[in-house]
């Protein structure tokens, strides 16, 4: 029998509903919230209340999108944590209020399990990674090397210490001037600019951990130092610092993505979470010659309801189910 699994995801300011069939993904309806733009930033406050304007068409949209009728999804899936809290509340509450109504088991998800599952949707355009693999998870709130053993098992190699890489991209941005979120805009620009032209401080950190803070002090200093003497000088230099910022990143994220293949001896590398759409990091990547490379979908990077659905489905092959008192947790762990 077919499992039909609605996943909603609103752990950050996407509302966004993917329905899945077994391991296909028959609909994943995203509602980004344009509202931030203009504060440099994601405002708590305002991303909860989008959230509760959004939600029920979202699903509505989706239910339509996939040809379904809310009577033959099998298990209503949310993301429980980390994020949020109270982007986190209106998607645990509405998917517990649902699966009661529909008198169907509940499945609670972790968010950086989900991005790392996102591979697991079965499609042309991508092959999942064999077992053992390492997913390298970055996105606005957490920079993670994973070792993947089974779908259910990880093991943390090395992670931020402080901001994450995405945070890293978005922050850069602001010093520039750009409106949030500032990653995807860095990449555009990028393509025009010389990787080389300017070069940012990297951090000193031991083992397989990262850093990011000091790279964001460097490009403000740098910064503030040329524009004193030409206020035209972001402006007249966009494409370059965007792509030596945007180089600078990804040599910080190879250089311990390498020395953790290196050390565990493996070369399936996945990458996952909102930066994975970064176009630099796609190319890299592929360009590997030494590692076999996996790369969502352009649509399963980024915060999507899909990738949801996707791990509800795999937690309810297991009858992994939660209840109806399982809390929303900000600070949730994968391990
Ligand atoms: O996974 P995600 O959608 O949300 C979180 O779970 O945080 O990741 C969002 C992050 C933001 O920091 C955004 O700037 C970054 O992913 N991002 C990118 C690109 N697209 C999204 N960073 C660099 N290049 C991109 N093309
Ligand atoms: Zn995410």
């Amino acid at each position: 029998m077919d499992t039909i699994i609605l996943g909603i995801e609103s752990s950050c300011d996407d509302t966004s509903v993917g329905i899945s069939l077994n391991n296909t993904i028959i609909a994943n309806v995203t509602a980004n919230q344009d509202i931030h733009h203009s504060y440099g930033g994601v405002v708590p406050e305002l991303a909860s209340r989008a959230h509760q304007q959004n939600i029920i068409p979202v699903v509505d949209a989706a239910l339509k999108e996939a040809k379904i009728k809310p009577k033959n999804v099998s298990a209503v899936a949310f993301t429980s944590g980390p994020g949020l809290l109270g982007s986190l509340l209106v998607g645990t509450s509405f998917a517990k209020s649902m699966a009661q109504a529909l008198g169907v088991p509940l499945v609670e998800v972790n968010h950086m399990q989900a991005h790392i599952l996102a591979h697991f949707i079965e499609n042309e355009d991508m092959r999942p990674p064999s077992f053992p693999f390492i997913c390298l998870t970055v996105s606005g709130g957490h920079t993670q090397i994973v070792k993947v053993t089974s779908h259910f098992d990880y093991e943390i190699l090395g992670q931020t210490i402080d901001d994450a890489a995405g945070e890293a991209f978005d922050k850069a941005a602001k010093i520039m001037g750009l409106p949030y979120p500032g990653g995807p805009l860095i990449d555009q620009y990028a393509q025009f600019g010389n990787p080389e032209a300017f070069s940012f401080s990297k951090p000193k950190i031991e083992g397989l951990d990262y850093s990011f803070s000091g790279l964001k002090t460097s490009i403000l200093y740098f910064l503030q130092k040329e524009v004193a003497k030409n206020p035209d000088f972001v402006h007249n230099n966009l494409n370059d610092l965007c792509a030596s910022i945007q180089k600078t990143i990804l040599d910080i994220l190879f250089k311990k993505l390498e020395m953790a293949c290196e050390q565990v001896d493996i070369n399936e590398v996945a990458i996952a979470g909102g930066v994975s759409a970064n176009s630099g990091l796609r190319k890299r990547l592929k360009e590997h010659v030494e590692w076999n490379a996996y790369i969502p979908k352009f649509e399963y990077c980024t915060d999507n309801g899909a990738m949801i659905a996707i791990t509800g489905y795999y937690k309810y092959l297991q009858q992994d189910f939660a209840n109806t008192s399982t809390l929303a947790q900000a600070r949730k762990k994968l391990v």
